[in-house]
């Protein structure tokens, strides 16, 4: 290397460290974000890009719930569902849309998504000669819910919550994940893509047999269920020790206990 290749070789050293890793090849830039076109209007286009993955790709079997339920947009209204889309739900995977929340879409956007919700899946019949009960709704009394939960839910879901026919409803790690809104929203609507029953005891447009002789659940008695649900919260939730164990970090770990 000539003495000139060396001087230059440091130089650029230098600018690379001055640069920082903002130059490096790869990093994406704000021009690579992706933002959809505020000229789309359309529902599907809006619908398959932004909500699909989570929501499923006709508004069912995805993770999270499904929104192609009647009974749920009858109760939820188009003002619930678009402050929702608008906000996001604060601590779980509900992202929040408009551009002012630093989301990907204008108010129009979401009013277009909305209105399409409405076009596509909607049916005021699906709550006639019902008692609704409110879509949203404070925490009831656990110790009331429990009772309920045995007589209405033990049937699929196990004595205790932990899952019998249908999964675990009281799996910490599962609760850390949902908001209490969640648990309300499942209680009230059930789950129409995996014939979890609604409030009236009806999934697929059957009453459930083990439900048959049951009343419709009351508002009250939703609160009191879901009050039930949360009280598995707890503070810690994925830890695999207890929280209440003090782990010993100087304990030497011999060579069996690694194996
Ligand atoms: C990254 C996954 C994800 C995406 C993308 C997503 N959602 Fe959600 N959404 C969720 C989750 C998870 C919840 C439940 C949050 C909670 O309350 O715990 C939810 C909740 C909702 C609710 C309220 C449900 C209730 O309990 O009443 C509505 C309405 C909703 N989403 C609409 C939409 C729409 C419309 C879009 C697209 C514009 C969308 N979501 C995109 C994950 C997502
Ligand atoms: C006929 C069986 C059945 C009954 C009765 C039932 N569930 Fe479910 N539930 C399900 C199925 C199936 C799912 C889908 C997930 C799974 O397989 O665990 C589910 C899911 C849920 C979820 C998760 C919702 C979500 O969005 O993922 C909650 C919370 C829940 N049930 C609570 C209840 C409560 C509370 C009751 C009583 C009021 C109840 N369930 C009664 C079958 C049932």
């Amino acid at each position: 290397m000539t003495w000139k290749a060396a001087i230059l070789t440091c130089l650029m050293g230098t600018a690379i460290v001055a640069a920082g890793c903002d130059w490096m090849p790869g990093k994406p830039t704000e021009a690579d974000k992706p933002v959809i076109k505020s000229t789309i209007t359309d529902f599907e286009i809006l619908w398959t890009n932004q909500c699909s993955g989570c929501h499923g790709a006709d508004g069912r079997w995805g993770p999270a719930r499904p929104l192609n339920d009647p009974l749920y947009l009858a109760i939820a209204g188009k003002e619930y569902v678009t402050r929702v889309i608008t906000d996001g739900v604060p601590n779980s995977l509900m992202p929040p849309y408009a551009q002012h929340q630093g989301g990907s879409m204008t108010d129009e956007q979401i009013k277009d998504v909305v209105d399409g919700m409405w076009e596509h899946w909607s049916n005021p019949d699906a709550i006639k000669n019902m008692t609704i009960p409110e879509m949203s709704g404070k925490l009831g009394k656990a110790s009331r819910g429990q009772g309920l939960f045995t007589t209405y839910c033990s049937d699929c879901h196990g004595k205790d919550g932990n899952g019998g026919k249908a999964g675990s409803v009281v799996d910490p790690t599962f609760l850390s994940l949902v908001s209490d809104q969640a648990l309300r929203s499942a209680v009230i609507c059930g789950r129409i893509d995996l014939g979890m029953p609604n409030f009236a005891g009806y999934s697929g447009g059957h009453r459930h047999s083990g439900r048959s002789k049951l009343a419709p659940l009351k508002d009250s008695q939703i609160s009191d269920i879901v009050a039930w649900l949360t009280s598995h919260r707890v503070d810690y939730p994925g830890q695999p020790y207890p929280n209440t164990t003090t782990l010993d970090v100087t304990a030497e770990v011999t060579a069996s206990e690694t194996n």
